[in-house]
C-alpha cells in the first residue's frame, strides 16, 4: 500500500513540475504572437499550448482507460503535431480559427485535473500500458520533448522573448584526438531492465565496432566559419548530390549582416565573436559537407554509443561521466542556462575515454539512419506510430542532449532524431578522424 501511495505521489509531483514549466514557457510569449508560427512548417504556438494537454488526455483517459472524449472537438483538434516532412502538413497548417486562449486554458485546466485524479486508476489497471505507470510516463516525457521544441521554435522568432540573460563569452576548447580501441558496443535496453522506454529504446542490440579516433569536442562556430567564408560551403563537391537542390547560401541559424555574421540564439541573435566557442548548430546535410572537407566523416550511433558508456577495463556506465545523476557540473542541460556554453566547459562531464560534452550542450548528428532496434515491438497500443512513422531513410540519429533538454531523457538507451536538412534543432556535431 505504501509503495503504490509513493507511486502516485512521485507521478503528481512529476507532473505538476512539469506543467509549471510547460506555463512557464508559453506565459513568455506575448498574447500577440500566439498565432505566429515561427516555422512555417509547424502549427502555430497556440496549437502546443492545447496539444499538450490534449496529447495526454487522447493517450490516459480515452486510450488508455478507455474513458472516451475529454471535449471531442479540441481533443481532435490538438491531436499531432506536424512532421515537416509530413504530407498532411498543409492541411493542418491552412487551419484559420483557433479557439481562444480562454477556451484552450479551460480545456487544459480540465485535462489536468482529470489525469491527476486518475493516477491511482492507472497504477492499478493491468497491462503494459498502466504497469509501473508508463502511460504517465510517456506524456511527462513527450512534454519535456515540447518544450525543447518550443524553444527552437521561439528561436526562429527574433524579438518573441524578451532578453533574459547574456550569453557566455569565450572560444572553446580545439579537439585532440581520443583513440578509441576496437571493441563492443550496445545500443537501447532490455525491456525488464527499466520502468519506461520508447518503444525505438528496445531491444538491446549489440555490436562489434572496429578502433576509431574521434574528435574529443564538437565542431564549434568558428571552426564551421572556416568552412563558410572560404566558399567552400558553396563547392558542390562536398554536398551529397540529393542535397544541393536544398543548400541554402548559408546555415539556417546563421544571418548576414553588414558587420559580418550573426548567430541566432533564443533571444535573438549575437554577433558571431560572442558565439565562437558555442557548438556550430547546423543541418545533418550541412554537417556531412563539413566533414568531406575535412576529409573524414561523422560518427555513427554505434561509435559515439561506445565513446559515452564503454570503459577500456569492459565496463557500462550510466551517463558518460559515471553513475551519478546529471548534474550542472556534467553538461549544459535543462535549462539551467537558456544558452549554449562554450565548447569544453564541463570537463566533470568527459567519459571514460576522455571524450567530452557526449551529453548536453547540443545533440550530435550521427551518420546513422533511424531505424528499428532488432526486436522492435510498438509497444505503446496508443502511439504505434511515435518511431515506425520515421523509419523512412530521411531522418538521422542524433546524440546526446542539448542546453534545453531534460535530465530524464538523457539515459543511456533514449534515442533522438531529425531530419537531415532540419536546420533549427539544437544539434551540432563531431568528427571522426
Ligand atoms: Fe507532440
Amino acid at each position: 500500500m505504501s509503495r503504490s501511495l509513493t507511486s502516485i505521489e512521485r507521478f503528481e509531483r512529476e507532473l505538476k513540475a512539469c506543467w509549471a514549466r510547460s506555463d512557464a514557457l508559453f506565459e513568455r510569449v506575448p498574447h500577440e504572437s500566439l498565432l505566429d508560427r515561427p516555422i512555417q512548417l509547424r502549427h502555430p504556438i497556440l496549437f502546443y499550448m492545447g496539444h499538450l494537454p490534449a496529447f495526454m488526455w487522447n493517450q490516459v483517459g480515452a486510450g488508455a482507460l478507455g474513458l472516451g472524449p475529454l471535449d471531442a472537438e479540441l481533443d481532435g483538434l490538438f491531436e499531432r503535431g506536424i512532421d515537416p516532412h509530413d504530407q498532411g502538413a498543409a492541411r493542418a497548417a491552412s487551419i484559420q480559427a483557433w479557439p481562444k486562449l480562454s477556451a484552450v486554458h479551460a480545456y487544459r485546466d480540465r485535462a489536468r485535473e482529470r489525469i491527476l485524479s486518475l493516477i491511482p486508476r492507472v497504477l492499478a489497471t493491468p497491462g503494459e500500458l498502466c504497469e509501473k505507470g508508463r502511460v504517465l510516463h510517456l506524456c511527462l516525457e513527450h512534454e519535456r520533448m515540447h518544450h525543447e521544441t518550443l524553444l527552437y521554435m521561439f528561436q526562429e522568432h527574433p524579438g518573441l522573448l524578451a532578453l533574459g540573460e547574456q550569453p557566455e563569452l569565450g572560444d572553446g576548447v580545439s579537439p585532440t584526438l581520443v583513440h578509441i580501441p576496437a571493441g563492443e558496443t550496445r545500443i537501447g535496453a532490455r525491456w525488464e531492465d527499466q520502468d519506461f522506454g520508447w518503444d525505438n529504446e528496445f531491444s538491446i542490440h549489440t555490436q562489434h565496432i572496429p578502433s576509431f579516433e574521434l574528435d574529443s569536442h564538437p565542431v564549434r562556430v568558428i571552426d564551421f566559419a572556416e568552412f563558410v567564408d572560404s566558399g567552400a560551403w558553396m563547392d558542390d563537391r562536398y554536398w551529397d548530390a540529393q542535397d544541393l537542390s536544398w543548400r541554402p547560401e548559408h546555415p539556417g541559424s546563421w544571418v548576414p549582416s553588414e558587420q559580418g555574421w550573426r548567430i541566432k540564439w533564443i533571444f535573438g541573435q549575437v554577433p558571431i565573436a560572442n558565439a565562437s566557442g558555442w557548438p556550430a548548430q547546423v543541418s545533418y546535410a550541412a554537417a556531412t559537407a563539413y566533414a568531406r572537407w575535412k576529409g573524414t566523416r561523422l560518427p555513427t550511433e554505434g561509435e559515439l554509443n561506445r565513446a559515452a558508456y564503454a570503459t577500456p577495463q569492459g565496463d557500462w556506465r550510466a551517463y558518460p561521466w559515471g553513475e551519478q545523476t546529471p548534474g550542472p557540473e556534467h553538461g549544459r542541460l535543462n535549462f539551467e542556462r537558456w544558452s549554449p556554453a562554450p565548447v569544453g566547459s564541463h570537463p566533470a562531464g568527459a567519459s571514460a575515454w576522455g571524450v567530452h560534452e557526449l551529453v548536453g550542450n547540443g545533440w550530435e548528428w550521427t551518420a546513422s539512419r533511424f531505424g528499428p532496434l532488432p526486436g522492435f515491438r510498438p509497444w505503446m497500443s496508443t502511439y504505434p506510430g511515435y518511431s515506425a512513422d520515421f523509419f523512412d531513410n530521411w531522418h538521422q540519429v542524433v546524440f546526446g542532449g542539448s542546453w534545453a533538454t531534460h535530465p530524464s531523457l538523457v539515459r543511456r538507451s533514449f534515442r533522438n532524431w531529425y531530419q537531415r536538412r532540419y536546420p533549427f534543432v539544437f544539434s551540432s556535431f563531431r568528427l571522426v578522424r
